[in-house]
């Protein structure tokens, strides 16, 4: 028989001041965020900032040191098993017995959850055009990704926690991907996933949290965040102009000059800079859109210059 949980009240995943330590290391320190019901959520870091750790304490399989982690309205510690049975996951290290096909794999999955479902399985697969009839030791890297994205999906969880889900997969399955993302969330359900793509990310979340030395540097959703990145805007005056005028108006940075251009990246209003450039008979204007990445590989890169968002 098949229970069906009711959708949990509150928030898909809270984390309470979440620690891990493995002896003087501090993997995740003092970690709190929500992630609501409903949404993508993208959990970025560089390597070794602590996702993984994260995630398996989100998953159960690992106990925190101190802080707690609530899944789906449970203490993921408390009651591992059952946090799991309504989560679809994916391990940033995925192993898979390399004997068995993906369809034996699969099959196992699917009776020990007690769903089976093969023509959801079988549409993944085409999906991603999975082989689910080798032995997956046999299969690349990518190929094998595949299988376990397909595990994580086929059983239609309220809660996806992927660990680096993409990792391997070609830009054109990468496409598949983003969209069977999209069509998971309209239907309700809830998708936390790390990454280091930052360009995957802000393509694919609504809410973003970055982490960098198991510490929380940033938690904001992506538009507000696109709002505050620099956008590349580049003058061409007639004559050169004084490069540090432009330096000290409000928000703007001078990046680059040559003769009588200037290469700036501008954060916040413009106004200023518009009012300084046509003082200086700005001939010329090209403004590009706000690139998110140089904001996130700010926060990746100057610890000492973030601020901490909770
Ligand atoms: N079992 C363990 N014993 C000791 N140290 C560990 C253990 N697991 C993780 N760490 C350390 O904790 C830190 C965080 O590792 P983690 O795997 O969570 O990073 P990550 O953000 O997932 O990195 P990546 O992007 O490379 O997957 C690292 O310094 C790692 O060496
Ligand atoms: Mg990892």
């Amino acid at each position: 028989m098949v229970i069906t949980q009711p959708a949990a009240p509150g928030p898909a995943i809270r984390l309470d001041d979440l620690t891990k330590t493995f002896g003087p290391l501090h993997a995740v320190s003092g970690l709190t965020l929500e992630v609501a019901a409903g949404q993508v959520f993208g959990f970025l870091g560089p390597n070794g900032a602590g996702k993984s750790t994260t995630i398996r304490m989100i998953m159960g399989l690992s106990a925190p040191s101190s802080g707690t982690a609530t899944v789906l309205g449970t203490d993921a510690w408390d009651d591992g098993p059952g946090v799991r049975a309504r989560i679809g996951y994916l391990a940033g290290e995925l192993a898979l017995p390399p004997r068995l096909t993906g369809d034996a794999i699969l099959g196992w999955t699917a009776r020990a959850r007690n769903v089976e479902n093969r023509s959801r399985r079988h549409e993944l697969a085409e999906r991603f055009q999975a082989d689910l009839r080798r032995p997956v030791g046999t299969l690349s890297k990518g190929n094998r990704q595949k299988i376990g994205i397909i595990r994580a999906f086929e059983h239609d969880p309220e809660l996806l926690v992927l660990d680096e889900p993409t990792s391997g997969l070609d830009p054109l399955l990468q496409k598949q991907f983003d969209d069977l993302l999209a069509e998971t969330v309209q239907r309700g359900r809830t998708v936390f996933l790390s990454s280091h793509e930052l360009d995957e990310v802000q393509r694919v979340a609504h809410n973003i949290a970055i982490i960098r030395g198991g510490e929380l540097v940033l938690a904001d959703t992506v538009s507000a965040l696109r709002a505050r990145a620099p956008r590349s805007v580049e003058l061409t005056f007639s004559a050169p102009v004084d490069k540090a005028e432009f330096d000290a108006l409000p928000g703007v940075q001078v990046l680059g000059q040559q003769n009588g251009r200037l290469v700036l990246a501008v954060s916040g209003e413009v106004g200023p800079l518009l009012e300084a450039a046509a003082s200086h008979h700005a001939i010329d204007i090209l403004a590009r859109p706000a690139d998110l990445d140089v904001l996130f590989r700010s926060f990746y890169r100057a610890p000492q210059e973030v601020p901490v968002a909770r």
